[in-house]
């Protein structure tokens, strides 16, 4: 992550975190985009729009980092499309607080994720950094709506949220390879 051309390790680490990044908020947008499919009509709709939109600037964000910095994006997309979407759209089946049970479970992990990199990071890349940091606290208002809206009211709120905050952490680890 130093300025050093043609630093291969730098490089490649620059272009992990990019892949994971650009994955992780790509798989975000399909969890609100299943829980809008469900949720569209509730009184939820608003709120659920509202970090939708938030989430789709995100990815179109990346979208445009991992050209600039040559990075290559997972070849898995195609699981994360599918994935993301039954997260959301089936935990929002189950009632809008397991939807939001299902928000504060991915936006925890994530935001966790976002400051092992700003530290990562240190004093490198400030641009990349600051965007960081500014998704990093909109993750974190969506975790906060969600517990305002009542997640911890889910049925079986444990259960779920370890199980997902599991499955996200994993997707993570294979995305930073894969
Ligand atoms: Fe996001
Ligand atoms: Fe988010």
């Amino acid at each position: 992550m130093s300025t050093l051309p043609g630093d291969r390790s730098d490089h490649d680490a620059l272009g992990s975190m990019l892949r994971v990044n650009h994955a992780g908020e790509y798989g975000a947008a399909r969890i609100y985009a299943g829980q809008m499919a469900i949720l569209k009509d509730s009184s939820m709709s608003e709120t659920i729009r509202h970090m939708a939109e938030q989430e789709e600037h995100h990815l179109a964000e990346f979208n445009r980092l991992i050209p600039e910095y040559k990075a290559r994006p997972s070849a898995l997309l195609p699981l994360w499309h599918v994935a993301g979407w039954a997260l959301g759209a089936g935990t929002a089946l189950l009632g809008k607080q397991a939807a939001m049970a299902c928000t504060v479970a991915v936006e925890t992990v994530i935001a966790e994720h976002y400051q092992e990199q700003l530290a990562a990071l240190g004093e490198r890349e400030p641009s990349l950094a600051a965007t960081i940091a500014q998704f990093r606290a909109e993750e974190l208002e969506h975790h906060d709506i969600g517990l305002e809206q009542g997640a911890e009211l889910a049925p079986a709120y444990g259960l779920m949220s370890a199980v997902i905050k599991t499955g996200c952490r994993a997707a993570i680890a294979i995305a930073k390879r894969v």
